[in-house]
């Protein structure tokens, strides 16, 4: 018989094996030791190759050492398995916890205000068409923000109840009520032809509730060339429309009326919601334009040669087209904001729900 097979042997076989799953601290370490314990070429298989060697009568009682050892060693291998997987898991689920209670480690990150985004997007399409940027002061002149740009002596615009006077009584200061006085200090300071556009802050005698407030931002925008027509006013417009909602919206002129401008008219853009179609006949309702297809985005028309002659320039030869528009009243079409007082409130919740929009 071969020694393999002996009651001695096998008991060997059996203890060195318990030894090795017993020293396994890891499942690596675990599958090693399965190898040389009970794998192919372990001494219990061994053994029971040998088994073949006997004639068949003498294989019985060796036959079943052999069995009861590879049982054994599999119950022990199969339990020292499972006790090896349960270390794992609870470490891994102790290394790998997360404490959902933790106060997040990073610095808050800011968001830029939508007022701020957007008056550079728009600066940008300008920017890109060959226009400048002008800037011009808060506190301004009377003769910037009325006179020069043709207000009669008694337009109600000059009425305490319209405009913040500055004291004392008599200086001429007020808070400039639109940017169009930059208008008046782009011609008189700068060369023709004059290409710009304003962004800035402008102030009014209102009070603040959800849809006016004291102070908010316009966009203003001149050009003063030769040869310059409602047509150059009107592509322009396009472009801006196109900056600021997407490609593919009408734009509409309607007749009004400013000192400034002559002809003068409301620029309307076509709803980017429903792209006009809530006034077709049998179209859904629309909450962005309330169903009227257009949205009012600001004031515009044809340079009034008044202004031309106050600042020097020969109506004869050149003339121009300027438009100006709300920049907070636009955001809150473009986003459906209802209350313009979020704009000015600084809580961030507000401005991050615009994202980092560069
Ligand atoms: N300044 C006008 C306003 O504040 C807007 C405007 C600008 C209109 C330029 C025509 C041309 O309402």
């Amino acid at each position: 018989m071969s020694d393999l097979l002996t009651p001695d042997a096998l008991d060997r076989a059996r203890s060195d094996a318990l030894d090795l799953f017993a020293r396994a601290t890891d499942l690596d370490a675990l599958a090693t030791a399965r190898t040389a314990a009970i794998g192919d070429r372990s001494p219990v298989a061994m053994a029971r190759r040998s088994l073949g060697t006997l004639p068949g009568p003498d294989r019985a009682e060796p036959g079943r050492r052999v069995n009861a050892v590879s049982q054994a060693l599999q119950v022990a291998y199969d339990a020292r398995r499972d006790a090896l997987e349960l270390e794992r898991d609870e470490r891994v689920l102790r290394e790998e916890a997360v404490d959902v209670t933790a106060l997040p480690g990073r610095l808050p990150v800011g968001a830029r205000h939508p007022l701020t985004t957007v008056q550079e997007r728009i600066v940008d399409v300008f920017v890109a068409m060959g226009w400048e940027v002008a800037e011009g002061p808060e506190l301004e002149h009377e003769w910037f923000n009325f006179d020069a740009l043709n207000f009669g002596k008694d337009h109600p615009a000059r009425e305490m109840q319209d405009t913040l006077f500055v004291a004392p009584e008599g200086s001429g200061l007020v808070l400039r009520t639109h940017t169009s006085p930059v208008q008046i200090r782009s011609l008189l300071t700068r060369d023709l032809p004059v290409y710009v556009v304003c962004p800035g802050r402008v102030y009014r005698a209102d009070a603040l509730d959800a849809t006016h407030s004291p102070v908010f931002a316009q966009l203003e925008g001149l050009a003063v060339d030769e040869g310059l027509t409602m047509a150059h006013l009107r592509g322009t417009l396009d472009a801006f429309a196109t900056a600021m909602f997407g490609a593919g919206l009408a734009t509409r002129l309607r007749p009004s009326y400013f000192p400034f401008t002559e002809p003068s008219a409301e620029l309307d853009v076509q709803c980017f919601a429903c792209r006009g179609a809530s006034a077709e006949p049998g179209g859904e309702p629309c909450r962005v334009c309330s169903s009227e297809g257009w949205i009012e985005v600001g004031g515009c028309g044809m340079v009034n040669p008044a202004v031309l002659l106050a600042c020097g320039v020969d109506p004869d030869r050149y003339s121009g087209f300027a438009f100006g528009m709300g920049l907070e009243r636009t955001l809150m079409f473009r986003h459906g904001i209802t209350d313009i007082r979020d704009f000015y409130e600084g809580d961030q919740r507000f401005t991050h729900a615009f994202g980092l929009e560069a």
